[in-house]
């Protein structure tokens, strides 16, 4: 182990203090638990596989009227609900049957539970509002009746969304060690020009929020960019006392060496929960890497497992626009059905462009892996 990865990871062990770490699985099955409930209930309500009918998932698909987006997501619940024996799977006819029973009442019972395992985790309580509004319109989700942003964005301040990225015990561990790599680097003995970091997808700040304390009062131009002009309207507000930010769009999906930032400038690109939504990851972290200056770091902070809560509410975000490319279509997950890449996966993808990869954490073996986020360093 290096002592960059020791650090780091003392410095987001320091954030668990107080945590029952070895609980914190427990309640991740419990969030799973009550979205294959919410899944199956969803399939219920149209009577889709009542009576021991088999069904294909195209005509599951038709029956609840999913839109042709969308339909990508059914799909994936169907693959999750037989992978976790809900329901049967015959490989040959493709047809799903014998879901298990399921109904609303269950599924309240289990929404009620979830608070407990909500609070464990540390997500704020409008994290179960949010899950019990998504459980409770994924009809409507799944026909685009509704946009998700309507649910998540419902309370108007961003709270939903933040929880979902910062005020948790992952993502406290995570941006402490995100954090703990720039100060590292922005400390390092012979540094004589700024520290100049990109972030990549930084939405609502959620880690920003964390790191740009850290680099206040040291020399430093941070760019914090996303594909949406919304986000850098709030950031530029928010973050307005850290006079080295610049705000920018940029788009993962465009061609990174021609976004107004030059090749080889950059010594740490950041990107956390967005470089999943690349349609070619190996595209995109070949472009990245002639952006870092030489010796810089790309951090990504990812989720390399599916969370079924994900898979009921923000995975709705990640069905393309017709006529778009879908994340994961040009690259390795193509025809897959998944969006995340596994912890290996990202190992190899950093390798196979030329970096060399110095860290993911947590650890395999932490009871904390079982929640599936990491952050990554990988070294030009
Ligand atoms: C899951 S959120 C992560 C938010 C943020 N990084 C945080 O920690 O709070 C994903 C973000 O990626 C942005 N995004 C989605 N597609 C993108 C793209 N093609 N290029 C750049 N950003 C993108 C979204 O607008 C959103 O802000």
């Amino acid at each position: 182990m290096t002592t960059l990865v020791r650090d780091a990871g003392r410095a987001g062990d320091a954030t668990l203090s107080g945590v029952d770490r070895a609980a914190l699985p427990g309640f991740i099955r419990q969030l799973d638990e009550a979205a294959l409930l919410a899944m199956a209930v969803t399939l219920h309500g149209e009577g889709a596989l009542a009576g021991g009918v088999a069904r294909t998932a195209d005509q599951v698909a038709d029956l609840l009227r999913v839109a042709e987006r969308h339909r990508w997501i059914l799909r994936r619940w169907l693959a999750v609900l037989a992978a976790e024996g809900w329901l049967c799977h015959d490989a040959e006819t493709g047809r799903y049957q014998h879901l298990r029973p399921a109904d609303r009442a269950d599924l309240d019972a289990a929404t009620r539970a979830l608070d407990a395992a909500r609070a464990g985790l540390g997500y704020p309580p409008a994290m179960t509002r949010f899950f019990t509004a998504t459980a409770a319109h994924l009809p409507q989700l799944l026909r685009d009746e509704v946009p998700l942003q309507a649910l998540l964005f419902a309370d108007e301040d961003l709270e939903t969304a933040e929880a979902a990225y910062k005020d948790n015990v992952v993502n406290a561990y995570l941006n402490a060690v995100v954090a703990h790599l720039l100060r590292n680097a922005v400390e390092r003995p012979g540094r004589s020009e700024p520290l100049r970091v990109l972030e990549l997808g930084a939405g609502v700040g959620g880690t920003t929020a964390d790191v740009l304390p850290v680099l206040a009062g040291r020399p430093v131009r941070y760019r914090f960019t996303d594909v949406s002009r919304f986000f850098l309207d709030s950031a530029r507000a928010r973050f307005a006392r850290y006079d080295f930010c610049e705000y920018a769009l940029f788009d993962i999906n465009s061609d990174v060496l021609d976004q107004g930032v030059t090749a080889g400038t950059q010594d740490m690109v950041l990107a956390a929960n967005v470089a999943h939504n690349a349609v070619d990851v190996a595209g995109l972290l070949a472009g990245l890497r002639e952006l870092l200056s030489p010796g810089g770091t790309l951090v990504l902070v990812e989720s390399c497992r599916e969370h079924y809560q994900i898979a009921t509410s923000m995975q709705f975000l990640m069905s393309a626009r017709p006529g778009v490319p879908a994340a994961g279509s040009g690259d390795l997950r193509a025809g897959t059905g998944r969006i995340f890449l596994t912890r290996q996966q990202w190992l190899a993808q950093f390798t196979a462009v030329g970096l060399t990869p110095a860290l993911a954490l947590p650890e395999a073996d932490d009871p904390l892996a079982a929640l599936g986020q990491y952050v990554f360093a990988a070294v030009r």
